[in-house]
């Protein structure tokens, strides 16, 4: 008989990953849903250390708009509730997201590893510092470090680039006993490899999610619905169990 999740013991450690599906309930946009395409660009189009280095402008312009959306759009119920397993369960809660926006540091969530980088930090090409940046970024940016202009990125891993904190992530996933991926398409890796690594090691597996996602098969189980709504019954279950 295979083990529902809820049956896991009550010190299991849980790693959650995360992809865009989680907010869209917040109201940002997925990457690859109906609401995907940016002024008609796919994100394989921005997202790219090459797309940067032939037109910065378009690129800065995209992550501009992305950052100034997070002032508009606050943690949804999904998100709270992560932050509520971390806080009241008794084992580890590690939440490692794709996710650039800054909705679940905002919800309370902790344990948190932003493995493709983050909208409100900055990177500066001249000296390699990282640092916090609020508002818009564009071609002529100051390094606040070294003074730079004109050097400094977003602080986002690109298609290409090597994903933040691999090693943590992968020793995690490696010691855990439930995986849990939410609101991702499984299309980008390494990420959507993750739940091959937990399968290995006799994690449960499950699937929270709007529709399957491309790597479904090596969930044991998988539910269908908004994140907002389907995240917090799992929690709540979770902890009741
Ligand atoms: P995608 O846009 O590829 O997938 C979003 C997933 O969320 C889909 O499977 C949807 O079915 C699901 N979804 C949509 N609305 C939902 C809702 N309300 N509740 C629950 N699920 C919902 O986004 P990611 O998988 O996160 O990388 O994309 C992975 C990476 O590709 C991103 O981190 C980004 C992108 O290129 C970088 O920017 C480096």
């Amino acid at each position: 008989m295979e083990m529902i999740a809820t049956n896991v013991r009550k010190d299991a450690a849980i790693v959650v990953l995360t992809g865009a599906g989680i907010s869209a309930d917040s109201g940002v946009a997925t990457f690859r849903g109906p609401d995907g395409l940016w002024e008609g660009h796919r994100v394989e189009d921005v997202a790219t250390p090459e797309a940067f280095a032939s037109d910065p402008v378009l690129v800065h312009h995209f992550y501009d708009q992305r950052r100034a959306r997070l002032l508009e759009v606050a943690p949804n119920a999904a998100h709270f509730a992560l932050a509520r397993l971390e806080h009241q369960w008794a084992g580890s809660v590690l939440v490692v997201t794709q996710n650039v926006d800054d909705l679940h540091e905002r919800s309370g969530s902790a344990a948190l590893v932003h493995m493709h980088g983050a909208l409100n930090s900055g990177w500066c090409l001249a000296c390699n510092a990282r640092f916090a940046w609020s508002g818009a970024m564009g071609e002529g940016a100051r390094c606040p470090r070294c003074g730079t202009v004109g050097k400094v990125r977003p602080d986002i891993v690109w298609f290409g680039e090597m994903p933040y904190e691999m090693e943590r992530i992968d020793e995690a996933v490696r010691a855990c006993d439930l995986f849990v991926s939410i609101g991702t398409s499984g299309a980008v890796y390494p990420a959507a490899g993750l739940v091959q690594t937990a399968r290995y090691v006799g994690a449960h597996c499950v699937e929270l999610n709007l529709d399957p996602s491309q790597g479904s098969i090596f969930f044991h189980e998988t539910r269908l619905g908004r994140a907002a709504e389907i995240v917090p019954a799992f929690v709540d279950e979770l902890l009741a169990g």
